[in-house]
């Protein structure tokens, strides 16, 4: 299974053009699974509710979601973006998971970040994972990383890759990923954007870049630079993150003792 990552520079509210871009990039490009950035589409420094209500959309009924399932459909490949989502007077940070034959599901974020907690309602999806043709998938959104619980819930429920689109600030990220592998014995395409954002006069916000794919062995496959805009993929297998066993006597799942952890 080819996996991939697409690291760029959104431009805010330049929608049509940030989608221009990922179409361009990945023409030529035989992929299986594609990881595009969180507000892969619209830029993240919102600085007011008036412009999330704006550029927000619903979906799978809006533009972005329909350009990510055509994009699917015409080159054959799963794909998993962020967008920021409206349902309703509400707005969440949310991804879309698309394939060959259609819209499959959504997940909403559930750590917000920063000033996301202003403008954005913490997600109510839960960690889902989506059984597909390519493997067992799940999806969590940058920051959630920081929170052990999102990738172990994902692992619980069966996940052999991990989808995380991010726009990540702090520089931790990237070197923790493979500790989240490792103890959950599965991939994860963290797919990150480049580039600043300096929307606020009292506040610019600098990306890392440093996306990358992380083994169930805690190997990083592929690291992207901090500044460069770039696909990389590289071939993985979904299968080997079924079996959790560290050695005959101890399985990284079954192993646990949830009664002793507290909540
Ligand atoms: C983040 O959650 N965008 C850092």
């Amino acid at each position: 299974m080819k996996a991939g990552f697409y690291q760029f520079n959104p431009q805010f509210g330049r929608k049509k053009e940030n989608m221009d871009k990922v179409i361009s990039a990945v023409q030529g490009e035989d992929l299986d699974l594609l990881v595009l950035p969180e507000f892969f589409a619209t830029g993240y420094q919102f600085v007011s509710k008036d412009e999330v209500a704006e550029l927000s959309e619903s979906a799978p009924e809006g533009e972005t979601t329909e350009m990510l399932v055509e994009l699917s459909r015409e080159k054959g490949f799963f794909i998993v973006a962020g967008l920021p989502e409206r349902e309703g007077d509400r707005f969440f940070n949310s991804a879309v998971f698309t394939g060959p034959e259609g819209f499959i599901g959504l997940y909403r974020k559930t750590h917000l970040f920063f000033e996301e907690t202003l403008y954005f309602t913490p997600g109510d999806t839960g960690f889902k994972v989506w059984e597909t043709a390519i493997g067992r998938i799940g999806i969590m959104i940058c920051f959630d990383w920081f929170f052990p619980e999102s990738m172990r819930s994902l692992a619980l429920a069966g996940a052999e890759v991990v989808a995380h689109p991010s726009n990540l600030v702090l520089p931790f990220c990237p070197d923790a990923m493979p500790v989240r592998c490792l103890e959950n014995v599965l991939y994860a395409i963290t797919t990150n954007r480049t580039g600043t954002e300096h929307r606020k006069e009292d506040q610019s916000l600098t990306f890392i870049g440093k996306s990358e794919i992380v083994s169930p062995k805690g190997e990083i496959l592929v690291r992207a630079g901090t500044d460069e805009e770039e696909l990389m993929t590289v071939d993985i297998d979904p299968g080997s993150a079924k079996d959790k066993a560290l050695n005959p006597f101890n399985d990284i799942l079954k192993d646990r003792r949830p009664d002793m952890y507290g909540s």
